[in-house]
């Protein structure tokens, strides 16, 4: 087991990286300091409940803990206000007290929705990530939980940090391929802001990632976990520089808010959002070479980096508009200036924004 820490003085967490950690999920709640005298809520969904909760159920009963589960529908459209108030119901009648825990057993949706019930029931209950998707090496970092509007993405939310990170690699065995690539979108991202060797290094073992071999994705989710816990740890509440975590986000978010959440997989959205950044950083005088290395990371992982015709250019504008990141009439975006950096840029022009989205509708290369 690999164990990094999250460095936020006394809301400082560990994450907790390996195989065969779901059988001993029990001990580490205890170590987390969660009283067994109080009930325990684990919100899962209906993917993961049948592959992994009866396990964690009887870890954490072992131990000495009741035990109180919900199970969402799978998918992001999950992330809703009515779920999160389904979820608050099966906490009153289970009988949850402000000295609880919520576990969110599950990859980003239930890692984002158990977030916000942990952050708001009865003002705040402790909570534990316990990732299960390839993707949630980065949602159940740095404590962003939240649920959709469906007029934007993570509309409703808190920075609300959890007391551990347990991140069972075996789990990963049974993601379907797209969730596979759609994970690893992140894991580019991470290597594409801050480590120019790592995000080369993804391109070159994308067979043996594709393949889950456990040497290439432990290295990988390691990685990314490192490098986004020491952006939280500078800015936990993005001041500043925790932006540019939101790579490719800028458009992502729209074209999943435009598309109907759960068309694109978050990562895909992203996937296409940071080959739009790199056409922006072109289209801003940055070497083209970053467009190419970048598209041809996130190809060799089976992403997508076009949007198909019909997404209409004037509904994403729009949705870009409600986007967190549209501050005072101005667009921030983060835009790389070569692979392993990037800049917050927060005077971008709205017609190169346009151009950008109607070149990612093209086949062919831009230039
Ligand atoms: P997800 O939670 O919907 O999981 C993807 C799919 O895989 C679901 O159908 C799920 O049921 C299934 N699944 C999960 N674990 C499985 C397993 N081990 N075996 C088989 N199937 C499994 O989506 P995701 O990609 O994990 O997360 C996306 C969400 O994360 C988005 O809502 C996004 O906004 C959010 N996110 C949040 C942050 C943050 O900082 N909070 C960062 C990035 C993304
Ligand atoms: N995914 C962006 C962040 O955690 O800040």
């Amino acid at each position: 087991m690999r164990s990094i820490t999250v460095d936020l003085g006394e809301r400082s967490y560990p994450i907790h990286i390996g195989s065969g950690l779901l059988q001993g999920i029990g001990g580490r709640c205890i170590e987390a300091g969660f009283p067994q005298r109080s009930p325990l809520l684990v919100v899962t969904d209906s993917e993961v409940a049948p592959r992994y909760l009866a396990q964690v159920e009887a870890s954490l009963r072992e131990s000495g803990y009741t035990v109180v589960s919900h199970i969402i529908p799978a998918g992001e459209a999950s992330k809703s206000l009515a779920v999160y108030e389904e979820v608050v119901t099966s906490a009153i009648q289970g009988g949850l007290d402000r000295s609880s825990a919520v576990l969110a057993l599950g990859g980003g949706v239930v890692g984002d929705l158990a977030g916000f019930v942990a952050a708001t029931y009865m003002r705040g209950t402790q909570f534990m990530q316990i990732p299960t998707t390839i993707l949630a090496h980065d949602s159940s970092v740095g404590g962003k939980v939240a649920v959709n509007h469906p007029l934007a993405k993570n509309m409703l939310g808190a920075f609300y940090q959890p007391s551990m990170v347990l991140y069972d690699l075996d789990t990963l065995a049974t993601l379907p391929p797209r969730q596979v690539s759609s994970g690893l979108a992140e894991a580019v991202k991470h290597g594409l802001i801050l480590d120019r060797e790592f995000a080369y290094w993804c391109r070159e073992h994308a067979a043996e990632l594709l393949a889950l071999n456990p040497e290439a994705l432990g290295y990988a989710l390691e990685r990314g976990c490192s490098i986004k816990s020491a952006v939280i740890g500078n800015d936990e509440r993005e001041q500043g520089q925790r932006a540019i975590l939101n790579l490719g986000h800028t458009i992502g978010h729209a074209i999943e808010a435009v598309g109907g959440y759960g068309v694109f997989l978050h990562g895909e959205a992203i996937a296409i959002g940071m080959a739009g950044a790199a056409l922006l950083a072109a289209k801003l005088g940055r070497d083209r070479a970053i467009y190419e290395d970048t598209v041809s990371m996130l190809t060799a992982l089976s992403l997508p980096v076009r949007l198909p015709a019909e997404y209409s250019e004037d509904e994403l504008m729009e949705a870009m508009m409600h986007d967190k990141k549209f501050k005072e009439g101005r667009m921030t975006f983060i835009v790389p200036d070569a692979i392993g950096r990037v800049s917050i840029v927060s005077d971008v022009q709205q017609s190169d924004v346009r151009s950008v989205i109607a070149q990612l509708k093209k086949e062919d290369s831009p230039w």
